[in-house]
This record gives structure tokens, sequence and C-alpha cells, in this order.
């Protein structure tokens, strides 16, 4: 985008809103604190943040019973004091599990259930006047053959510590005492490799939708699908069957979130940060406009920077090539890339 265009492009926040859609991103809470430029850009860009770890039970419950929120009363902070909401990330989750949690779980049935309900209690008790939605479950879905980490399992729930010591019930166990604590929460279900066009996410999406299609039938109280969309260019993308998967959600009852956008370059990418960017962009632009298409009207990036990326920071999911990845609408030094501008077009800004 040239100069003078790029002066007059609006924040992400307000192209989004002007189409009835909510833009939000990741942030952490110690770049927040320690970075004004990115606080700067997190100010003008998101309505929505999402503590990228703060709001999880590794932060949250570090010891059994010891609840601490600074971190995360930090970003809420810098949400109220640039009219931002917050959304919560995640409650019951395989990851971010303090080292004591997993042996206390082991400990039987009555004690996991115990642990389950005392913290979503907790949590939910102490946040409640500042967010009003929560991924309450993360990822309760097995990964199918094929995939980048496929379950030892041909059932649809993933092996997790909170499966084996409660059973499939432990889905409803955690809905319902969320929505015993809160009773207007918007209550979500989030997971993620349900996007593209390849064998192993089109029977995630299958056992997505078994899975949920069990909890509406049952009454279970949930409101929302997260669809965390770390998009792969090494996988083909194609509108039709994703589009269709969001509309099979949304007939369900359901809203839809994109909760976690991100693109991981494939290794083979051409050189040259144009066309890789460009190829980014592209899938960005596809992804987002099926998504709103099908009925989504929330688009959360996992961080704004390349700079902060998961995917620059943890070597297992880094370009095998050495390259430093560039998965997010700002470059390292905070500039608007192709990706940003591949948003505003989905956003018909
Ligand atoms: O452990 C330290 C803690 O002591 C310190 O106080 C805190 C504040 O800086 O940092 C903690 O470090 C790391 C934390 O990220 C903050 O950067 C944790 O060790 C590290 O495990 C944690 O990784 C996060 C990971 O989830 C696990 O929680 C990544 O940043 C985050 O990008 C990643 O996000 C996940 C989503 O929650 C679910 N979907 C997949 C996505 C990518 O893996």
């Amino acid at each position: 985008m040239a100069a003078a265009q790029e002066a007059a492009a609006p924040p992400l926040r307000q192209a989004a809103l002007a189409r009835g859609i909510t833009f939000g991103a990741a942030v952490r809470s110690e770049l927040l604190r320690a970075d004004p430029a990115y606080a700067a850009l997190f100010a003008r860009e998101a309505t929505l943040l999402v503590p990228e770890w703060e709001a999880k039970w590794e932060a949250l419950q570090p010891r059994e019973g010891e609840f601490t929120f600074d971190a995360l009363t930090e970003i809420l902070n810098f949400a109220i004091g640039h009219n931002q909401r917050l959304r919560g990330h995640a409650l019951v989750w395989h990851e971010a599990m303090p080292a004591w949690l997993p042996p206390a779980i082991a400990e039987g049935r009555a004690r996991a259930q115990a642990l389950l309900e005392n913290h979503i209690l907790q949590v939910l008790t102490a946040t409640r006047d500042h967010i009003r939605d929560w991924d309450v479950l993360n990822e309760p879905v097995s990964n199918p053959p094929g995939s980048d980490q496929p379950s030892a399992t041909d059932g649809d729930l993933r092996p997790t510590p909170w499966l084996a010591a409660l059973g499939p019930a432990y889905l409803e166990m955690a809905l319902s005492t969320a929505r015993q604590v809160d009773r207007t929460l918007r209550i979500t279900l989030n997971d993620y490799a349900v996007e593209e066009d390849t064998p192993w996410a089109a029977e995630k999406r299958a056992r997505l939708l078994r899975v949920v299609r069990r909890l509406v039938e049952r009454r279970a109280p949930l409101d929302a699908i997260g669809i965390q969309a770390h998009l792969q260019l090494r996988n083909p993308f194609s509108p039709a069957p994703f589009i269709a998967f969001v509309r099979a959600l949304r007939e369900l009852g359901l809203a839809v979130m994109i909760t976690e956008l991100d693109v991981r370059e494939a290794d083979a990418l051409p050189d040259g940060v144009a066309a890789r960017d460009a190829a980014v962009a592209e899938r960005v632009q596809a992804f987002v406009a099926a998504a709103i298409e099908g009925g989504a009207r929330t688009v959360i990036t996992w961080g704004l920077t390349d700079r902060d990326s998961w995917l620059v920071r943890q070597a297992d999911v880094a370009r095998r090539d050495g390259v430093t990845t560039r998965p997010l609408p700002f470059d390292d030094q905070l500039r608007p890339k192709p990706f940003r501008d591949a948003l505003l077009r989905a956003f018909g800004g």
C-alpha cells in the first residue's frame, strides 16, 4: 500500500466494526508493560484483547488454592483504558497446567471434579465484571490420523487428564458449572485444525460437529464455537467446505468466532519477503472472507506483530530453514504488511 494510502488506512478495529465485525488480538502483559510502541499498536488496532497466557490455569492457579490475577489485571486495566473488551482463554485445557495439577486430577473422579468446578467458580467470580466471554473448553476434540499431532484414539474426544478422570461427562460438567456461576456469560468451546481442505481437517470438522451436536441435543449450556485458524500454507484451503462447516455450526444456534488467526509459512515458500507476504495475505483474505460468508462475526489474530508470534518463539513450529516466519498483520518493526491489507479488504475496507 502506497505511503499516502497507508496514512489513510483505518485501524482494523474501525474497518471491522463498519462491517459489524469485532476485530481483536492476543496480547502479552509483559510486552504491554515494557514496549510503548507495542501498546500503542494494540490500542489503535484492536477492539477485543485476549491474554495469550495470563488467563490460563498455569497463570491463575500456580499452586493449589492460590489464585493470582495480577498479570491478567494488567491486561484488563489496559483494555479499560482503551475502551476495549477482554475475552477469557482458557478454563479447561490439557496444556498450561501447573505441575501440581495432572497428578491431582489423577487421584480420582471426586478430586478431579472438585478441582474443575472450583477453578471455574473462582476464576469466573473474580473476572465476571469485565470478561463476558470465555473459552470454557479448549481443544477437547481428538486429532485424526494425518494431523500434525494425531491423537491415540479413534474416538471424537482428545485423551486428556480430564477425560481420563471424569469421562466424556467432563465437557457438560465444565459448561454447566460455568453457567451456574454466571447466567449471562458467553460460553465457548474452542478448537483448531478444522479450517483446511485436507482429509484430516475434514475428519476433525466431522468430529467437532458430532461433539457439538451431542452437547446441543443434551441442552448443555454452549453459546459459541471458537475456530483457532492457525493456518498453514503447506495445506490447501477451499472456501466451500469451510463455509459449509461454519454454517452447520450457526444452524445449531451457535455463534462462530475466529479466535487465533495466524499463518505458518511453508518451508518451500518462494524467496523474498514480498512473495512470502503476498502468499500469506492471499490465504488470509480467502479464509476471512469465507468465515464471514459462513456467519463468523469475530476475528482475532494470535498477536499483531511477527516479532512476538509463538511461531517465531517456538522451535517446533518455526520454519525449518531457519528463516524467521512472518505470520501476522504487522512486521517486527510494527509496520503494516499485506496481511493487514488483506484483513481490511475482507472487512470491506
Ligand atoms: O512460564 C512463564 C511465566 O513464569 C512468566 O511469568 C510468564 C510471563 O512472561 O511467561 C511464562 O512463559 C511462557 C508464556 O507462554 C508467556 O509467554 C510459558 O512458559 C509458555 O508455555 C507460554 O506459551 C503459550 C502457550 O500457548 C502455552 O500456554 C504461548 O505463548 C501461546 O502462544 C500458546 O497459545 C496457544 C493457545 O493458548 C491455544 N491454541 C494454540 C496456541 C499456540 O500454541
